[in-house]
């Protein structure tokens, strides 16, 4: 491995909206079952976002809490990178109106899109701002009101998605007892198969002019079962090349959190990976696929459980449109 660092993540914390949607909510709206929605993709029920609650809302409730467990105050924070595929407008960055939320100026803010792979991609910016700038207090949140682009009507999607929002903060810092190191991180993309997980209208090359009304491509469409087989092939491998890099076995991991896209894809890409299932985290159940956000969400629940020791490894992996992947390695301390 040939970072530098440490790169420390001082503090985490997560935030879903109060609305549950339950699968027997969904049966009253489109042609569906409990029994399909669980048997495919292992989802009970997902939060939903209340009516003005928006991106940026979400990952201002889960900064808080990453900043009060990082024992840190806002005024710390020197970047806001907002991984996000929902932000609150096109323009200006979600990054920018969260700053204004957090009664701040004057800090560097961005948006990343890349999907549900959004909060590596995250974080591996923030390591880059950490080596270069080395006081930097890197704000990596990853928050979508994914809801706001699912088509209600469409039962091949809109029982898969939630709401949901993850924050973490990054320093070059030494780690402190309950904090964590990032180890390594591997990206990867292949934007030959875009058409196959979209939410297109709106963008530039599908433009909308004045009066028009969104069509079924302003919402999420995919190919379930492409993107299902290559979901597992691509978090497979990207989990055995970052294991392979670092000299270390499934044995070292603790707990593997994989982005809670469907449980039926989460066990194929742990038995492939031969990881004993009680590592897994899963949140997919009650929270559904929450995007870019899900692995901070799952982190959250896996410390709320008492399941995060000193020496605790987890192993991350990540999918989604683009298509986008990747896989992390961390260690608490
Ligand atoms: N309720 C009842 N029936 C449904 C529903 C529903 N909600 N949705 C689809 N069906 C029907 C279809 O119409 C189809 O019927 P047909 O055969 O008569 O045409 C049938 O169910 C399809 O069933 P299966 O082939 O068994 O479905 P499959 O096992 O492929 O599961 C699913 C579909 C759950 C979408 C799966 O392909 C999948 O999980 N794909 C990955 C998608 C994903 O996770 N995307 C998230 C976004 S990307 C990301 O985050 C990685």
């Amino acid at each position: 491995m040939t970072m530098c660092g440490p790169f420390t993540i001082e503090g985490f914390g997560s935030y879903v909206p109060k609305r549950v949607l339950t699968n027997a909510d969904l049966e009253t709206m489109v042609e569906t079952s409990d029994e399909w929605i669980t048997t495919r993709t292992g989802i009970k029920e997902r939060r939903i976002a209340a009516v003005g609650e928006a991106s940026s809302d979400m990952a201002l409730a889960a900064t808080r809490e990453a900043l009060a467990k990082a024992c840190r105050s806002a005024s710390d924070l020197t970047h806001v990178y907002f991984a996000t595929f929902t932000p609150d407008a096109f323009c200006p960055n979600a990054a920018c109106v969260l700053e204004d939320k957090l009664g701040l100026k004057g800090l560097a803010c961005v948006d990343l899109n890349a999907a549900c792979s959004g909060f590596l991609y995250g974080l591996e910016a923030a390591m880059g701002a950490v080596a270069l700038r080395p006081e930097a207090v890197v704000l990596v949140t990853a928050s979508d009101v994914v809801t706001s682009r699912t088509n209600w009507a469409d039962r091949s999607t809109c029982v898969l998605f939630g709401d949901g929002a993850g924050a973490a903060i990054l320093s070059g810092r030494e780690p402190e007892p309950g904090q964590a190191v990032v180890e390594d991180i591997v990206l990867k993309s292949d934007g030959s198969v875009w058409p196959v997980l979209t939410a297109k209208s709106a963008g530039s090359a599908f433009p909308l002019k004045l009066g028009d009304v969104v069509g079924e491509d302003f919402f999420i469409q995919m190919n379930g079962p492409e993107v299902y087989k290559n979901a597992v092939r691509a978090m497979g491998s990207v989990c055995e090349e970052i294991l392979k890099k670092n000299n270390m076995s499934v044995g070292d991991v603790d707990l593997f959190i994989p982005h809670q896209a469907n449980l039926r894809i989460m066990e194929a890409v742990g038995k492939r990976l031969h990881i004993a299932p009680e590592k897994t985290v899963v949140t997919v159940d009650r929270y559904g696929n929450t995007s870019a956000s899900s692995i901070v969400i799952a982190l959250a629940d896996a410390r709320s459980k008492g399941r995060i020791r000193p020496g605790t490894r987890v192993l991350f992996t990540v999918f989604g449109a683009g298509f986008t992947w990747g896989a992390a390695l961390i260690k608490f301390v």
